[in-house]
């Protein structure tokens, strides 16, 4: 079938896809999105990402079909043509990126965090991280990136 929807602000056709098929796949293989990774297939560990219609979603939880007519935002989207947003630039200058499986997913999930909560507490954070796994950093760095994105995004004009 044939799925229509729109991804970073840009109206997309995806031919081809299995009534099975997740989004996660559609956007990795159909439409050059590598940036939602794939590391459980399950649920669990958060990798995989985006937003659907405003709202971060477990990308291989959703069936690419469910996207039709719909508004997707990946990791890639976050960033401008020129610059980094500043929530992947926190991450970053804080060092909180090692193999960087984890991290488009916990991009999207702090992005969604700082957007609800500009001045995140660390139980804030970790709650708002929770369902997002990463098995190199120890978390540490992780926080502190969350800070910085949130303080920086404070201080701007
Ligand atoms: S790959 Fe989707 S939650 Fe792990
Ligand atoms: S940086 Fe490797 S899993 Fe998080």
């Amino acid at each position: 079938m044939r799925v229509t929807t729109t991804v970073n602000g840009q109206r997309v056709e995806l031919d081809d896809v299995w009534e099975g098929e997740s989004l996660m796949y559609a956007l990795r293989e159909r439409a050059g999105l590598p940036g939602s990774k794939n590391a459980c297939e399950q649920g669990e560990c958060g990798s995989c990402t985006v937003y659907l219609d405003g709202v971060p979603v477990c990308s291989c939880l959703v069936a690419a079909g469910q996207s039709e007519g719909r508004d997707i935002t990946t990791v890639e989207g976050l960033a401008s043509k020129t610059d980094l947003h500043g929530v992947q630039q926190a991450f970053l200058d804080a060092g909180a990126v090692q193999c960087g499986f984890c991290t488009p997913g916990l991009l999207i999930a702090a992005h969604d965090l700082i957007a609800r909560v500009p001045e995140p507490s660390d139980p804030d954070i970790r709650e708002a991280l929770a369902g997002n796994l990463c098995r190199c950093t120890g978390y540490e760095k992780i926080m502190d990136a969350v800070h910085l994105a949130a303080d920086r995004a404070g201080a701007r004009p």
